[in-house]
């Protein structure tokens, strides 16, 4: 990491915060310079990503794949080694999880907050998976993490992609009524899978019915994101949950088909009121956070991916078709956007508020003292 001490990294807002992105060539790397580019908190001074593109310009080393133009100041930008030893102290990473999992441990430990998208820790039972409307207070597992008596490093990971609208729309059922069980059926688009991802011959006219190791992953991480707290651990949500996991040929947005048994009964109006009131960050003002993180939407054909992905910013996770299930108590369908609130977006807001909280600025006492 870079010599910075924690007074050049001002809680000023005015000030922004240098950070850097590893995996910055990459499809969530992509999204992260798109968010990034007139955001009121954080700057981009360092981008990293392997071997192949190390000291080329982002422009010639990334096949820029968004709808709105390579921010000019990132294309000049030449990429880093991937390494911590001139980084920011802030690092949002966007690496394939073999990858991340030896080296964001190198990042923590060289005293830097490491703000993960990858799998490779999001189990780990000292590692924090957040959302922030969600479980903000399991941050609190940072302070347990070796790396921060250590450094002041730590790790900080979002869920994946499918899970993220998922729990987004059960926590403020879980709150109020309780949820014993949940069945899940996933649409998944195609952009999941990074770039290239899934051969088009493959998908084209198609429907993928395995995504691999995905429907464990949403299992594991819905029950610790909806878990509790205990000391310096997360017990998971005592619920049951099956996912059954598809990529369909659908470029951004993952659509979900939700079947949930409730533990006290709860009538369509009160679903709908629980969804309405979920503003846990209100006052926060935290810039990615959207004004109303579960959109219910009425109509009988909504939502839809093409129609609905970028509500809030994309930060929104939209619901409908709420009805009776002849099995459980209640389905629905709910939709987000994979690539931002599923992936760069979520890793953003995870940062904002550690900056909130003043964890991207300090160093424990232990270490500042030395
Ligand atoms: N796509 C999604 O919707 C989504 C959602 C949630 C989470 N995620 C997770 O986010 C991570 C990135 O996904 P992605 O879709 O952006 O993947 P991707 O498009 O394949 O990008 C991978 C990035 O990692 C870099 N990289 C590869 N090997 C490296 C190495 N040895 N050292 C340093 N950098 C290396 C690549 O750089 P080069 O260009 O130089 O090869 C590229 O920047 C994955 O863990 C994924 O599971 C993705």
């Amino acid at each position: 990491m870079e010599n910075q001490t924690s007074s050049s990294l001002s809680s000023d807002v005015n000030q922004p915060v240098s950070v850097g992105i590893l995996g910055a060539t990459g499809m969530v790397g992509q999204r992260f310079i798109q968010l990034l580019e007139n955001h009121p908190w954080f700057r981009i001074t360092w981008i990293a990503a392997s071997d192949r593109s190390s000291g080329k310009p982002y422009a010639e080393a990334a096949k820029w794949r968004l709808d709105t133009p390579c921010p000019q100041r990132i294309a000049s930008m030449v990429l880093s080694p991937a390494e911590p030893d001139h980084a920011p102290r802030v690092i949002f990473a966007a690496l394939d999880t073999e990858i991340a999992r030896e080296m964001e441990p190198k990042f923590a430990a060289a005293g830097c907050a490491v703000v993960s998208n990858s799998s490779a820790f999001r189990m780990a039972p000292g590692v924090p998976l957040v959302i922030p409307e969600v479980n903000a207070d399991h941050l609190h597992l940072i302070e347990g993490q070796s790396w921060r008596h250590s450094s002041g490093g730590y790790i900080v990971t979002n869920p994946n992609c499918s899970a993220i609208g998922l729990v987004l729309a059960l926590k403020p059922i879980e709150e109020r009524f309780g949820i014993e069980q949940i069945f899940v059926s996933t649409m998944q688009a195609v952009s999941g899978a990074g770039y290239p991802g899934v051969a088009s011959m493959d998908i084209l006219g198609n429907v993928v019915p395995y995504i691999k190791n995905e429907e464990q992953k949403m299992e594991e991480e819905t029950l610790k994101l909806l878990g509790r707290l205990s000391g310096n651990s997360i017990q998971p949500l005592d619920a049951r949950m099956s996912a059954h996991c598809n990529r369909v040929a659908v470029e951004d947005g993952h659509t979900e088909s939700v079947s949930i048994k409730l533990r006290r009964k709860a009538t369509r109006e009160e679903l709908l009121a629980v969804w309405a009131e979920f503003q846990p960050l209100a006052g926060q003002h935290l810039p990615m956070a959207p004004a109303q993180p579960v959109e219910w939407l009425e109509a009988e054909d909504r939502p839809q991916p093409r129609l609905d992905r970028n509500r809030g910013g994309g930060m929104a996770a939209s619901v409908g078709r709420l009805r009776p299930c002849g099995l459980l108590d209640w389905k629905f369908t709910v939709l987000s956007h994979n690539t931002i609130r599923g992936a760069a977006g979520a890793a953003i807001l995870n940062g904002e508020l550690l900056h909130r909280l003043g964890k991207l600025e300090t160093e424990p006492a232990a270490v500042a003292a030395r």
